[in-house]
């Protein structure tokens, strides 16, 4: 079978994603409906996307039962499956971050027995076991993180911080940078290799579109520069 099968983070990378592809000359129309299945196919194109869980987007691309996925980076470097890690897509910027209290700026080795909230506890434990050398006490959350510090649960969270604005309103900030975050495009080994004919034109073409893109964030950038 030569359909490309490409697995999708379902929510707003989705969307982002399904318009990258649309500029890069996919025709997309038949994944734009909102609709609640589960796997979009067009049979002209000889496509289909599916819309999977962000977590289990490199589980599908593991295994080749899809071909190409679009994921986040603080999911590949949570689930730390070997996968071809092809593109930089830019969107879905964050920052992975060690977070608390105010009070705790500069001053998290003071902490004794630290504890902290994630729900991303292998990126945790590498960033503190390798690069700060502490064993620390990991609690995996599923969600609403930030809640950990103020109920006493854990002194430190480490979460994705994007607006900032949810750290902001519940009186948490950044103490210390892990990573960059984005969404990246990743290909199955296999695939890569036994579909090439599909699949190098496709990844030629996105990065083509995201040349484009950053020379008009430049374009943009320096003629707001001139207006100021
Ligand atoms: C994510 C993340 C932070 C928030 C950061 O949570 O875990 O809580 O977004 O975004 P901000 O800096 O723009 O405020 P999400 O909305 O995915 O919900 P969750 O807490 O249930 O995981």
């Amino acid at each position: 079978m030569n359909t490309l099968t490409i697995a999708l983070s379902k929510g707003r990378l989705a969307d982002q994603a399904i318009e990258l592809f649309e500029e890069s000359g996919l025709d997309c129309g038949f994944a734009k409906e909102k609709s609640r299945r589960l796997i979009l196919t067009d049979e002209r194109q000889d496509i289909r996307f599916i819309m999977a869980k962000p977590a289990d987007v490199p589980t599908y691309v593991d295994y080749g039962a899809a071909d190409i996925g679009v994921v986040g980076k603080d999911t590949l470097l949570e689930e730390g499956r070997k996968l071809y890690e092809v593109l930089n897509l830019g969107f879905g910027a964050c920052r992975m971050c060690v977070c608390g209290a105010p009070e705790l700026v500069g001053r998290i080795d003071t902490i004794p027995n630290k504890r902290v909230g994630t729900k991303y506890p292998n990126i945790t434990r590498a960033y503190f076991e390798d690069r700060r050398h502490e064993s620390v006490e990991i609690i995996k959350l599923n969600g609403s993180v930030e809640l950990a510090p103020l109920i006493g649960l854990a002194e430190l969270i480490v979460d994705i911080v994007e607006s900032g604005r949810t750290l902001e309103e519940n009186g948490l900030v950044v103490l210390e940078d892990i990573a960059d975050i984005s969404a990246r495009l990743v290909i199955n080994r296999v695939s890569l290799k036994m579909k090439a004919a599909r699949i190098n034109p496709l990844v030629n073409a996105i990065r083509g579109r995201l040349a484009e893109r950053a020379a008009a964030e430049l374009l943009l950038a320096k003629q707001r520069g001139e207006q100021a």
